[in-house]
């Protein structure tokens, strides 16, 4: 970022394909979503509300999942500052110094940024390109420990834009019970998987320890509410769990309250919206993927879900994923984001780009992108 701000102020335009922020690409919450904020601000919903949440987001909370095969009661959903606070939230419950948590490599920044703060440990463990980025069980098996406290799971995934299968899920689930971890089960891209929304985690075992995390940000395009959420499942293992983040959730009083009544409407209403973005995606992932395809030294996993794509470029001996990107940015002013970022060896060649523009524009910046990798490969 501070390179790309450097390379605007010389004068070239920047492509910032480095963010998923669907608003600054023109996408933009649904109308009844607004409608409802805007009620709630005349009405005077000005106020601090509980600090889990307002009644009536919670119970709309529990019943999408509870209507997707997994039975919440509105007692375990805690209303967030959306998916990042519902993430500290639940670490700040399960971590201690000293202990870890296991993470996917490639994962989301978040996770081990609040672990370092927690003095916990990220453990990563291996997504494989090769088998469309599901987690590998066997580097699980070797990597976790005795000090281990939880598992996080991204599906749908980003940066890759993975989908889980429900063998995969169900082979992580057993992982997870049988060594006593919970699973922190990131679904915040559940609702924008290109061929429908994807069945939450725990209806494919109502038993087992796990924490949902999700938010009106991704599939309801509203990041900038900060309106989010974290549900748990009915079981008593997780008892104290709640008990702590309940706490947790007491100290910062509550979450922006007029946005709390944006999700009953979202997740009682009009799904058209939803279905549309999905749409644009699937559409952009297409172009994405064919373009990038055909440019030389770089391969793709197909995303199925969400906005982000994770290539590959064999890299010139020597060389990193950091130095491709800033040669890229220079050249071009196009920006993305090296793999190192999210914890991938510098030398493996992996950026994560976000895709998000409108298709012309996608294919433009593609066209640039291939030229510039061409003359860079030499
Ligand atoms: C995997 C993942 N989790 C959490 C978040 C944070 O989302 P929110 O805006 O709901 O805090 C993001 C945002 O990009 C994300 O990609």
């Amino acid at each position: 970022m501070v390179e790309a701000k450097r390379v605007e102020a010389s004068g070239r335009r920047v492509r910032y394909m480095n963010i998923g922020n669907p608003p600054a690409f023109g996408f933009q919450p649904p109308a009844h979503l607004i409608d409802a904020v805007v009620r709630a601000l005349r009405n005077g919903e000005n106020g601090y509300c509980a600090s889990a949440g307002i009644l009536p987001a919670r119970e709309a909370i529990a019943e999408e999942y509870s209507s997707r095969g997994w039975a919440v009661s509105p007692d375990r959903v805690l209303v967030t500052a959306g998916t990042s606070e519902a993430i500290e939230l639940a670490l700040t419950a399960l971590v201690d110094p000293g202990t870890n948590v296991l993470v996917p490599m490639p994962t989301y920044p978040l996770y081990t940024a609040v672990l370092a703060k927690l003095g916990g440990q990220p453990v990563y463990y291996r997504t494989d390109p090769s088998q469309g980025w599901t987690p590998d069980l066997e580097h699980l098996e070797r990597v976790v420990t005795a000090d281990t406290r939880a598992l996080v799971l991204i599906d749908p995934n980003n940066p890759t834009g993975a989908i889980y299968s429900a063998e995969v899920r169900r082979k992580l689930i057993a992982f997870a019970e049988r060594h006593g971890l919970p699973i922190l089960a990131d679904e915040v891209y559940g609702d924008l998987g290109y061929d429908g929304s994807v069945p939450p985690l725990g209806s494919l075992a109502p038993e087992a320890a796990i924490i949902s995390l999700s938010s009106l940000s991704k599939g309801y395009v509203a990041p900038g509410w900060r309106t989010g959420w974290l549900a748990v499942s009915n079981t008593a293992r997780l008892d104290d769990v709640v008990s702590a983040m309940r706490k947790l959730a007491d100290g910062r009083l509550c979450s922006t309250t007029p946005t709390q009544f944006a999700i009953p409407a979202a997740l009682k209403g009009d799904r058209a919206p939803q279905r549309a973005l999905r749409e644009a995606m699937r559409e952009r992932a297409a172009i994405t993927t064919s373009m990038l395809q055909a440019m030389p030294g770089m391969s793709i996993v197909a995303p199925r879900a969400a906005f982000y794509a994770m290539p590959k470029l064999t890299l010139p001996p020597g060389t990193t994923d950091e130095d491709y990107v800033l040669a890229l940015l220079r050249a071009t002013g196009i920006l993305v984001v090296y793999g190192a970022g999210f914890g991938m060896p510098a030398d493996e060649g992996y950026m994560r780009i976000v895709f998000l523009a409108a298709p012309d524009e996608l294919r433009e910046i593609y066209t640039l992108m291939g030229d510039f990798t061409a003359t860079y490969l030499g």
